[in-house]
């Protein structure tokens, strides 16, 4: 039996929990879930991260004591995972007793073993983001990750030897390709680790912060909320072992959202390395959910209450969306409207229509017990092999951990035999008593294909595919269930239930957009922002073979995703470090699954090849183009159907809107097309 152990973050307690942490965890729970129905055993680890200076300050802002606070509040993280049919092994708090210990522990052998030492430090430091920022990091003089104030702090602290470690880390980054996921995260951290990495502060003095776990060598100071929560992955499981005597550490998977791969993939390693325990398996960093585009915020109101979902739709209807509609790794865009087409097609539709169906066609000519097939056809021979090679697919999309991909080759199981329905037309055999074998097979080939897809769902959908076994007389019981073959016909159906009902959809959620005025085709040239951004890497599209995902810099605090169809005329080498020009306010939109956002600008060259359109030299990253004697406007988001209404065209190598020549500090952005083509 193989052995399988994932965590999740532990998340803060200053707040109700969001989609964000209930998509990680869900993502834990279904990965975990898959891996038991392949015969793992598992431990899956979640938890709260109670120390630092955040929660201080929400207990302060409450009134309460902090230790009140956090017993309170870790508590609707449990209350979310059960409502959410969350299934973990442990739950850890940082304030638990023998975690701390096991830090306090960790911290002494670090400071006998000299990888501890004390330094006068002056630096800005941000109560937000509890960390100290280098001048050069600072944006508008504030901190470059929530944009809050920072101030210049002088005093006394404690330093991990960090440093050291810097080719350590890069060399088995390098040896282990597979170690960050996905792929161009593993560049974003070897990026960062050209330059030359500083030693951690590990300490904040008792004055300043009260609420850590204190220094075992200086009890004026506490523990770095970093260091203290990062170890929760080993403190959980000490001295836990799998049933075959191998130790629960070093964990599978750690799974984190793309803001937190800092500490876990550089703080992390060098910790353990230091500590001399070894790294974990692998570590994957999931997107975000973005609401109408931008990162959700309570402030802004936009932050989507998951149980608010659950109540109304349903908690696997919930779980289904979040896992088909993130490509794991990218940011994906929540909106009601895509919720509810989502579950109505691939729910309501597909999947509830086909048990319904089988349902009723049993209980109307064979009183409910399934008849046995008699003759196979190559149409159902076609639903035979599909569904046994189903089992390899699952497989390794689970390995690779693409689960949109491994529900869309589930799903297409459910609508092909709702297909085969369709050409078999039972209701039309059941008018004819000579056609009542044909009638039987049909039945039974349809059940047993759509056991075997319920059987695959379940790590999504456990409550609702559990119903529909039981309607079908079966239920899921071992691994072999997942063979084609067990059911032999004889079964009794259950009971019916109706497992998704149809959603209403109203058209709210559209009229929300049109606040913005349309714009004139004259006024869409000044409008448009084109800036210049370097392409940082290259991924293939998971959905569509013409697309590349491309992660670029437009000179933002953050990356970009962007889906580009230049795949059939650059390949990846020629992409990367290279720079181009953005459309950076178009309307971020998914393309084919995967959220772009803008658009990189190209014209087409003679024998029918994109050609980007090239940037004068020495252009810097995020600077913005203009088009002679145009004003640029007030920014907006324009769509897709703004940037139509006006023609870019190529004149001598140029681009011009009518006679107005592109260009950044006077010298002319170019495009190798041919005279009076069109940049799109
Ligand atoms: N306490 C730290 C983690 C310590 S792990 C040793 C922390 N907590 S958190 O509550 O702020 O965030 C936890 C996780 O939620 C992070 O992985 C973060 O990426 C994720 N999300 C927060 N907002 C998110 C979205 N909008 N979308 C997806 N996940 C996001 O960081």
């Amino acid at each position: 039996m193989k052995n399988f152990y994932i965590t999740t973050p532990i998340y803060y307690v200053n707040d109700a929990p969001h989609i964000g942490h209930a998509y990680t965890t869900v993502l834990a729970d279904i990965l975990t879930r898959y891996h038991q129905l392949f015969g793992y055993e598992s431990f899956f680890l979640t938890g709260t991260d109670e120390h630092g200076q955040k929660v201080q300050q929400a207990a302060q802002k409450r009134g309460v004591d902090p230790q009140a606070h956090v017993d309170e509040y870790n508590l609707h993280f449990k209350e979310l995972w059960n409502k959410m049919d969350i299934q973990y092994d442990h739950f850890i708090r940082t304030t638990d007793s023998d975690h701390k210990k096991f830090v306090s522990d960790s911290l002494q052998k670090l400071w006998d073993k000299g990888e501890i030492y004390a330094k006068e430090y002056e630096g800005w430091y941000s109560v937000g983001e509890e960390r100290f920022f280098a001048e050069e990091e600072l944006v508008d003089q504030k901190d470059p990750i929530g944009n809050r104030p920072v101030e210049w702090i002088k005093e006394k602290n404690y330093f991990f030897k960090m440093g050291k470690y810097q080719e350590k880390l890069i060399q088995y980054i390098e040896e282990n390709p597979n170690w960050i996921l996905p792929d161009f995260r593993k560049n974003e951290v070897l990026g960062f680790l050209k330059q030359e990495l500083t030693d951690l502060c590990i300490s904040r003095p008792k004055s300043r912060l009260s609420w850590g776990i204190p220094l075992p060598f200086d009890t004026d100071y506490v523990t770095y909320v970093w260091f203290d929560a990062l170890i929760n992955y080993v403190s959980a499981v000490q001295n836990k072992n799998f049933k075959n005597g191998a130790p629960l550490w070093p964990a599978s998977y750690h799974l984190i959202g793309k803001d937190i791969l800092t500490t876990h993939a550089i703080y992390w390693p060098t910790m353990l390395m230091a500590l001399e325990i070894p790294l974990p398996t692998h570590i994957l960093a999931h997107g975000w959910w973005l609401i109408d585009g931008s990162k959700m915020s309570k402030s802004s109101g936009t932050g989507v209450n998951p149980i608010d979902y659950m109540d109304q739709y349903g908690v696997d209807s919930f779980r289904y969306f979040l896992a088909r509609e993130m490509v794991v790794g990218l940011d994906s865009t929540f909106s009601d409207d895509a919720f509810k087409r989502r579950i109505n097609s691939d729910l309501a539709n597909d999947l509830g229509n086909l048990a319904n169906r089988v349902y009723k066609l049993v209980e109307t000519h064979f009183n409910g017990v399934l008849p046995a097939a008699t003759q196979i056809d190559s149409e159902a021979q076609k639903l035979i092999e599909y569904s046994k090679e189903l089992k390899k697919k699952v497989y390794t999309n689970i390995e690779q951990v693409k689960l949109s991909t491994l529900i869309e080759d589930i799903m297409s199981l459910v609508r092909m035999v709702n297909r085969y329905l369709e050409i078999k037309a039972p209701w039309k055999l059941a008018k004819d008593t000579n056609l009542r074998e044909e009638l039987g097979t049909v039945l039974f080939i349809s059940a047993e294909a759509l056991r075997i897809s319920l059987c695959f769902l379940s790590p999504i959908i456990p409550s609702k595919a559990q119903e529909a076994l039981h309607m079908l007389g079966s239920k899921l019981e071992s691994l072999d269930d997942l063979n084609w073959g067990k059911l032999k016909g004889g079964e009794v159906f259950g009971k019916a239930s109706v497992l998704f009902p149809r959603i209403e959809i109203t058209n709210t959620s559209k009229t929300q957009n049109s606040t913005q005025k349309p714009l004139f085709a004259k006024d869409v040239a000044a409008a448009l922002d084109l800036r210049v951004a370097k392409i940082l890497s290259v991924t293939n599209h998971p959905n569509a073979d013409s697309l590349y995902v491309l992660n670029i810099d437009a000179g933002e605090a953050e990356p970009r995703i962007v889906c580009s169809g230049i795949k059939s005329s650059y390949s990846p080498q020629e992409l990367e470090g290279r720079l181009v020009l953005l459309f950076a306010n178009l309307k971020a939109a998914p393309l084919r699954g995967v959220m772009s956002s803008g658009m990189i600008l190209a014209g087409e060259t003679e024998n029918k090849k994109t050609s980007l359109v090239s940037v004068p030299p020495e252009s810097k990253i995020g600077e913005r183009a203009f088009f002679q004697n145009i004003e640029a406007s007030e920014n907006r988001e324009l769509k897709i159907k703004d940037f139509q209404k006006i023609q870019l065209e190529v004149q001598n190598k140029s681009i011009f809107y009518l006679d107005n020549r592109l260009e950044i500090n006077q010298k002319p952005l170019t495009c190798e097309a041919p005279d009076g083509s069109t940049i799109h």
